[in-house]
C-alpha cells in the first residue's frame, strides 16, 4: 500500500501481511506493547449504523494515543452526494468532493462505512461511496464495511481463527447462510472468504440454492485460496457440508440472483427455518467453534443452546476488534 491508498478487502499486505496484522492483534491483546501516534487523528464517517466497528475503532484511537472523530452523516453531520454531475436541489446539501479533502484537512486517516443499496447490482459491485472518498482524499482510506467487503472484520475473524485454530491452511471451515428477517449484503460473508482464503483455509460456503454469492467476488476469492494452499467451495447441503468442520461461521446474506426479485427472494426465504444453526447441527461437525459478526439474531441465526454455550467464539471475536484495529491503524500510520 502506498500513501492515500484504501484498506478495502484485507487484501492490500497480501497474505503474510495480512496474517502478520492478525498476529499483531493477538499480541496486543497478550500485552504486547502498542506504539504511540500523538497528534495523529482519524475520523471516521459512519453512513449505517455500527455497535463494534465505531466503538472498536475509537478504543483503537485512543490507546495509541490518537484523536478520533466519528460523524454521521444525516444525524450530526451533513448528508453527503457522491454522485458525480447531479443537480444537488434534493436533500444532500454537501458533495464528497468538498467534504472528503476538507476532512483530510483535519485528519491523517479517513474511515468510511456505507452499505450495499441492494437495489442495483452493478451499483453495489463499484462500491460507489468507498470508491469517492478513495477518488477525492488525499491520506489513505479505511473501510469500515462498504457494499463489497468488512476488513476490519475480517481482521478479527482472522485473529479468531488462528488463535483457535493455529495454523489454519487446509483446516475444514464452513461458513453456513442463515435464515433472518431482512435482506442482507454480502460484504461480511465475502469477507470471510476473503479471510479464509488468504489463510489458506479449506472453506465450504452451504446456502439454499438462489442465495449465491457475487460470482466475480467468488472467483477472485477462489484464486487467492488456491495461491495460499487453500480452497473454496459451495455446497447447498448444510447438513453434509457440516461433518468434519472445526468452526462453523454463521451469517445471513441476500442472494446475487435475487437483485430485482427481492418479494420472490423474502417469500423463499420465510421457507428456510431450517437452516438455523442448531445444537443438533453442530453436533454433525468436529466439536467446531461458532463464529458470527454480530449482531445476532437469537433463535432465528442461530439457537440460544450454541450461542451460549462455551464453543462460541462471538465474544472474544468481537473483542478482537479493538486490538486488530489498533493493528492495522499502526501499519497505516508506519
Ligand atoms: N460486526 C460489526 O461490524 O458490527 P457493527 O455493525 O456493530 O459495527
Amino acid at each position: 500500500m502506498t500513501a492515500a491508498s484504501t484498506w478495502a478487502d484485507g487484501s492490500e499486505f497480501g497474505a503474510d501481511g495480512f496474517a502478520a496484522l492478525a498476529r499483531r492483534g493477538l499480541d496486543l491483546r497478550g500485552g504486547a506493547s502498542a506504539r504511540r501516534f500523538p497528534g495523529k487523528r482519524i475520523v471516521n464517517v459512519f453512513f449505517d449504523s455500527s455497535l463494534r466497528t465505531r466503538t472498536s475503532m475509537e478504543a483503537a484511537a485512543h490507546d495509541l494515543g490518537m484523536h478520533c472523530v466519528t460523524l454521521n452523516p444525516g444525524k450530526d453531520a451533513w448528508k453527503l452526494e457522491h454522485r458525480d454531475g447531479v443537480v444537488m436541489d434534493g436533500d444532500c446539501p454537501e458533495h464528497v468532493k468538498e467534504a472528503v479533502p476538507v476532512l483530510a484537512e483535519y485528519a491523517d486517516l479517513l474511515g468510511v462505512r456505507a452499505f450495499a443499496g441492494l437495489k442495483d447490482p452493478e451499483d453495489d459491485a463499484a462500491d460507489a461511496m468507498l470508491g469517492a472518498f478513495q477518488r477525492w482524499s488525499p491520506v489513505p482510506v479505511i473501510s469500515l464495511e462498504s457494499a463489497r467487503f468488512h476488513p476490519l472484520q475480517g481482521l478479527a475473524d482472522a485473529a479468531t481463527l488462528l488463535h483457535e485454530l493455529g495454523d489454519v491452511r487446509k483446516k475444514r471451515v464452513v461458513m453456513t447462510w442463515a435464515p433472518h428477517p431482512r435482506t442482507l449484503p454480502q460484504a461480511v460473508p465475502n469477507q470471510f472468504a476473503m479471510t479464509c482464503a488468504l489463510l489458506g483455509a479449506d472453506l465450504t460456503i452451504a446456502h439454499p440454492e438462489g442465495f449465491d454469492l457475487d460470482p466475480a467476488v467468488l472467483a477472485r476469492v477462489s484464486g487467492i485460496a488456491a495461491t495460499n494452499g487453500g480452497r473454496i467451495a459451495v455446497s447447498h447441503d448444510q447438513d453434509e457440508s457440516l461433518r468434519g468442520a472445526v468452526v462453523v461461521y454463521a451469517k445471513n446474506w441476500s442472494g446475487w440472483s435475487y437483485y430485482g426479485h427481492r418479494e420472490v427472494e423474502a417469500a423463499r426465504r420465510a421457507t428456510l427455518g431450517s437452516w438455523t444453526v442448531t445444537g443438533a447441527k453442530m453436533a454433525k461437525t468436529e466439536d467446531a467453534a461458532f463464529m458470527h459478526c454480530l449482531p445476532v439474531r437469537r433463535n432465528v441465526v442461530v439457537a440460544d443452546e450454541v450461542l451460549d454455550s462455551n464453543r462460541s467464539l462471538v465474544i472474544a471475536e468481537a473483542g478482537l476488534r479493538r486490538w486488530t484495529a489498533m493493528a492495522l491503524l499502526e501499519r497505516m500510520l508506519s
